[in-house]
């Protein structure tokens, strides 16, 4: 069984964003060890642990390059692929596209269609779907262009994002307005930095939970995963922003600590369960993905947004999860390979 592994890594813009300041700089107390991730290693290390289960799998890198992907499929024919790729040309959009050309070429491949891909990137439309289910979500207004006034029912404070990126990319830690003129800076400062339609959300304080599903016709939950943000200093609020995702030179990154499993009342987890299903199902979710969730302080639950093809590498939130449920990191690979796999079978060509 031939497998490619096909990522797109043209550039390396985070790590040489933060290559330049040295651990000792720092003015706190870091929680994770600091060192710069090498996506390409984490994808050798992808493939090695398929070698070791007996797939013939190697990796592709289509560094933004469509030939790049089409010369090789033409040339080692692989039978399945395990899809990473989610931006192209630095347009996270494209993702639903680079997965409609496995579509078109009726190949097999791991996680989301087109179709959910697209839906999901939008976090507006994803809430439209969402509440149209009777799925909470935060209350929400959605603006296409700049205005002079946002006219605006929320109550503050609230968190400003562009409408169409994941990654917490445009949701760093000044992401969230408490009155009208830091709200309107904010939203000013996304529509000129992303160009795109900006969402203004009520702001859920409390717990945040990561809940991962996992499956094709018969999808589980895995065990929940929350962000434990009792250390987070009082000039910094409560939110997975870009830096605490992606910057392990800021406080907030070591703030933002995962624990799995989360301990909360039996009632609230089969909740979150049955909010999880009801929204991987809703959103055309296949194979694995993650459903970012918030509990407010007067215990509802509301749903952020919904992750389909979430990062598989060994230390993000999926896996985190995976292991919780006692899979090993080969054995989470190989059950994501094997839906795509058993698809195969059974597609038309
Ligand atoms: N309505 C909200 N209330 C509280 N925190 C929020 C809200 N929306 C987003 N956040 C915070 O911002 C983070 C990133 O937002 P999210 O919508 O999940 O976007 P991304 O796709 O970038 O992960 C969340 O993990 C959460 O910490
Ligand atoms: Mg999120």
């Amino acid at each position: 069984m031939k497998v490619a592994i096909v990522y797109n890594e043209a550039f390396h813009w985070i790590e040489d964003e933060y290559s330049t300041s040295a651990p000792k700089d720092l003015n706190f107390e870091p929680y994770f060890e600091i060192y710069h991730s090498d996506p390409i290693a984490e994808y050798d290390s992808i493939a090695e642990n398929l070698r070791k289960l007996g797939y013939d799998a190697y990796i592709l890198n289509i560094t933004d390059d469509i030939d790049v992907f089409l010369k090789d499929f033409k040339k080692n024919k692989p039978d399945v692929i395990f899809n990473f790729v989610e931006i192209y040309r630095e347009n996270a959009e494209l993702e639903s596209g680079f997965a409609g050309i496995y579509e078109l070429l009726r190949v097999p491949y791991t996680g989301a269609t087109p179709m959910a891909l697209a839906t999901c990137q939008s976090k507006y439309l994803t809430k439209g779907i969402l509440s149209s289910m009777g799925i909470n979500t935060p209350k929400f207004i959605y603006f296409k262009e700049p205005q002079k006034i946002y006219k605006h029912n929320l109550n503050y404070p609230i968190i400003v994002k562009p409408s169409l990126e994941d990654a917490s990319v445009g949701i760093d830690v000044g992401a969230v307005a408490i009155d009208y003129k830091q709200l309107k800076k904010r939203i000013d400062y996304i529509f000129a930095e992303f160009k795109q339609p900006v969402l203004i959300e009520e702001y859920i304080p409390g717990r945040e939970f990561n809940v991962a599903v996992l499956g094709d016709k018969r999808p589980k939950v895995l065990p929940i995963s929350e962000i434990d943000f009792s250390s987070m200093p009082d000039h910094l609020h409560n939110i997975v922003s870009f830096q605490a995702k992606w910057d392990p030179m800021h406080e907030a990154y070591h703030k933002t600590i995962p624990i799995c499993p989360a301990i909360m009342p039996n009632k609230i987890e089969a909740e979150a369960h049955d909010i999880a299903l009801k929204a991987f199902k809703a959103m055309g979710c296949r194979d694995y993905a993650r459903i970012d969730m918030r509990l407010s302080r007067d215990n509802k639950l509301y749903v952020l947004e919904v992750n389909p093809n979430p990062d598989l590498t060994e230390d993000a939130g999926f896996m985190r999860s995976m292991a919780c449920a006692g899979y090993s990191y080969k054995r989470s690979l190989k059950t994501i390979l094997e839906f795509a796999i058993k698809r195969g079978k059974t597609m038309p060509k």
